[in-house]
């Protein structure tokens, strides 16, 4: 294999996007368009890949800092041609060299892998055929099927325009034709623009071999120009991302309603129903059902473990066979063992709760550590800030904490304790004993009327 270069030209404007965001870094399945093209690029193991950026400048550098990219500006994009020329001092003699467009985001890596090993000695171009061709350079085939050209849609005659064939703009050759041809290349045209498609006829004229790949596959090689594109391909990106799960035995009760934003990895038997959205990457177990309209950022949730609608989840753990939802909210730092049942409007933040136990109805628990089978009633509050600081509560193996309680940290329950519905617990609560902290006594009034409404 020689070796391979990888320039991405990503300068243009995008001005059908009526965006300040740099239209590469408007993002497909929550990553930046460029960064999809970017990670095709490096699973192709070049030795170096140049990005042509322009429009947007540093925002777009800054979007990928720390990655092994050679940045070089296009002041002023004065087409494909130009833009390829001012990554000519970076290209190695004795390299190939692979174009792709930085607005093409479902680039498929088997195709540029087929052009790259087409382009020893050979203009390797992919193409494919489009219904209606407009607005694409078409290629121009001699008799015998030979590829002669690429003619731009302005500059193609009527017959040249007939040409359903057209040019993807991904294209693969040997660095020592491409930096001549490049240097040959003029803007009599009618864009006055230097056209990397006219490199084409170059080869020809030189008598280097042409050849053009068609691909089937439309959406690979579709550009994203105005947010009409970028939510149409979002659709097929989220699509294919479905497909996939099923193929793996993933069921999903819709396909069409399921968003990844990230990386989603199902274990066997998964059951996800509709509109559920995956954020980051979150790890399923097996046997693991979600059900609808969950949100789940960044989790891991273990074998056999049920969500329940509306629930959403960020930065959490949950241990095997657990029960969570309808409507909790579980936020980062939280970690739940195995058979913990967390129910409708309860709200963890950094709290550790060990096996068994149960939180199942409208309570908040946050910088908390909870032990082994407690049971936390209903509308119980562990009150873990005074305004300025942030303190811990400890409630301890087979504590029971009656309803409507608020734990005043830092404090810690023992390990037994049962705390009486209503408390207000500001000190610690020793274990095995009953402790509560509410108004003395309990009154009834005889005779009591309650009001009635006043006639005017
Ligand atoms: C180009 C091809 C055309 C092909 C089409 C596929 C040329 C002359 N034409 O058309 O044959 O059918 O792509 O979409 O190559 N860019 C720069 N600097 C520039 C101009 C463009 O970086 O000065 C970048 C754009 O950001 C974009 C890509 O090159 O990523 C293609 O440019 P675009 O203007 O969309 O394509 P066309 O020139 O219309
Ligand atoms: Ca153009």
């Amino acid at each position: 294999m020689n070796k391979l270069n990888i320039v991405i030209l990503a300068a243009g404007k995008g001005t059908r996007m009526h965006s300040n965001l740099p239209k590469v870094l408007h993002v497909i399945g929550a990553k930046p368009i460029l960064a999809h093209v970017i990670d095709c690029a490096k699973a192709l193991n070049p030795n170096k890949i140049i990005v042509v950026y322009g429009f947007g400048g540093e925002t777009v550098k800054e979007a990928f800092v720390g990655e092994n990219i050679t940045w070089v500006n296009q002041a002023k994009q004065l087409g494909t041609g130009h833009a390829v020329q001012q990554a000519m001092p970076y290209l190695e003699d004795d390299a190939n060299t692979l174009i792709l467009l930085g607005d093409v985001p479902l680039v498929d890596v088997i195709a540029c892998q087929k052009l790259v090993a087409l382009a020893n000695n050979t203009l390797a171009i992919l193409s494919f055929n489009k219904a209606d061709p407009t607005g694409y350079g078409r290629i121009v085939r001699g008799v015998m099927g030979n590829v002669t050209a690429i003619v731009e849609h302005k500059d193609a005659t009527e017959a040249q325009r007939d040409i359903v064939e057209v040019n993807t703009g991904i294209m693969a050759m040997p660095n020592q034709y491409l930096i001549k041809w490049l240097s040959a290349l003029t803007n009599n045209n009618a864009q006055s623009e230097y056209y990397l498609t006219d490199i084409v006829a170059l080869a020809v004229k030189d008598n280097v071999n042409v050849v053009a790949e068609v691909t089937a596959d439309e959406w690979s090689v579709t550009g994203i120009n105005s947010k009409a594109d970028l939510a149409q391909i979002e659709r097929v990106h989220q699509s294919r991302i479905a497909q996939k799960l099923l193929q793996q035995g993933v069921t999903l009760k819709d396909p069409a309603r399921i968003e990844i934003r990230g990386d989603l990895a199902c274990g066997r038997d998964v059951e996800l129903d509709v509109n559920c959205v995956f954020e980051g990457v979150v790890i399923l177990g097996d046997n693991v059902k979600i059900a609808a309209n969950c949100v789940i950022k960044n989790a891991v949730v273990a074998a056999g473990t049920h969500i329940a609608p509306f629930t959403h989840i960020d930065d959490t753990q949950i241990g095997e066979n657990s029960r969570i939802g309808p409507f909790a909210r579980l936020r980062p730092g939280t970690t739940l063992a195995a058979d913990t049942h967390i129910g409708n409007f309860v709200e963890l933040k950094n709290a550790q709760v060990d096996v068994g136990s149960k939180i199942n109805h409208l309570s908040y628990v946050g910088d908390s550590t909870v032990g082994k089978n407690v049971n936390i009633g209903a509308g119980t509050i562990t009150c873990n800030y005074d305004g300025a600081n942030k303190f811990r509560t400890v409630i301890e193996d087979n504590a029971f904490i009656g309803s409507d309680s608020q734990l005043v940290a830092p404090v810690t329950i023992g390990r037994g304790a049962t705390i009486a519905a209503g408390s207000t617990i500001t000190k610690d609560a020793p274990a095995d004993q009953l402790t509560f902290c509410r108004a003395k006594e309990q009154k009834s009034i005889s005779g009591w009327k309650r009001p009635v409404k006043i006639k005017k």
